[in-house]
């Protein structure tokens, strides 16, 4: 997989066989911030004044939404259990080429990269507020005792993988939402509002990051 520059200077990966990159072109670190810290986590945290906020992650990929989380939280006083569903895990040298430590304190940077392989075995301490858990399996295969406040939903687009925005996929992650918990994704289409509709989450158009006019926001009711 190649590395590519994004609108806003930072990288992502192009998946050729998928041929599709793993973020926006429009700029893969304001992509990640508006709409899953921003629409997704901040949200939720504003509207609960939750202490603890469990995330799950749909794609982890690169781990960038991880790093953005972990970024965002440093001034905060809430603790983030993420736990991230990967298919296909990227090996840690590519991790390591993203050049994500440009937007990143140091400590969480290193953190990251030394604790990444770990993270695929078992859950991992990032810092005093942060846990980490990579789940390497299939989205369908995925099973968890925990129930979750936000779901960062960052699969492919649908028009390369239209499983995973089946009925069958977003019913599958949607167990493990728990009630007032917070669905966003950077996509929005009439299938996925009457699929998310119809698995009981109210829905809100909320506007989109660069390059996209809007995105879902949906919240379990
Ligand atoms: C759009 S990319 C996610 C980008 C990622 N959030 C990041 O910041 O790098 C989609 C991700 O979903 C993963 N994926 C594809 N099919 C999957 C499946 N069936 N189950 C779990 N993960 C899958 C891909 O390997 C890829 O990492």
């Amino acid at each position: 997989m190649d590395f590519v520059t994004t609108a806003d200077g930072s990288k992502t990966l192009y998946n050729a066989e998928i041929g599709e990159c793993y973020h926006s072109k429009h700029g893969a670190v304001q992509e990640s911030k508006h709409v899953f810290i921003k629409t997704g986590l901040d949200h939720f945290v504003q509207q609960t004044g939750a202490s603890e906020v469990a995330i799950l992650e749909v794609g982890f990929g690169t781990g960038l939404n991880f790093l953005q989380t972990a970024e965002h939280i440093g001034d905060k006083s809430f603790q983030v259990d993420y736990v991230g569903i990967e298919g296909f895990p990227l090996p840690l040298a590519t991790i390591a080429e993203t050049g994500y430590d440009e937007n990143v304190d140091a400590t969480i940077w290193s953190a990251y990269l030394d604790n990444y392989e770990a993270a695929l075995q078992q859950q991992v301490q990032i810092h005093e507020r942060l846990q980490l858990t990579i789940a390497h399996t299939l989205l369908m295969d995925f099973q968890s005792e925990k129930r979750f406040d936000v779901v960062y939903f960052d699969a492919f687009a649908a028009i390369h993988q239209p499983e995973m925005w089946s009925d069958v996929a977003l019913a599958h992650v949607a167990q493990f939402v728990k009630p007032r918990g917070v669905f966003v994704t950077y996509a929005i289409t009439g299938n996925l509002k009457r699929s998310m509709k119809s698995l009981g989450f109210s829905i809100e158009k909320a506007p989109g990051a660069p390059g996209k006019r809007e995105m879902l926001r949906a919240t379990k009711l």
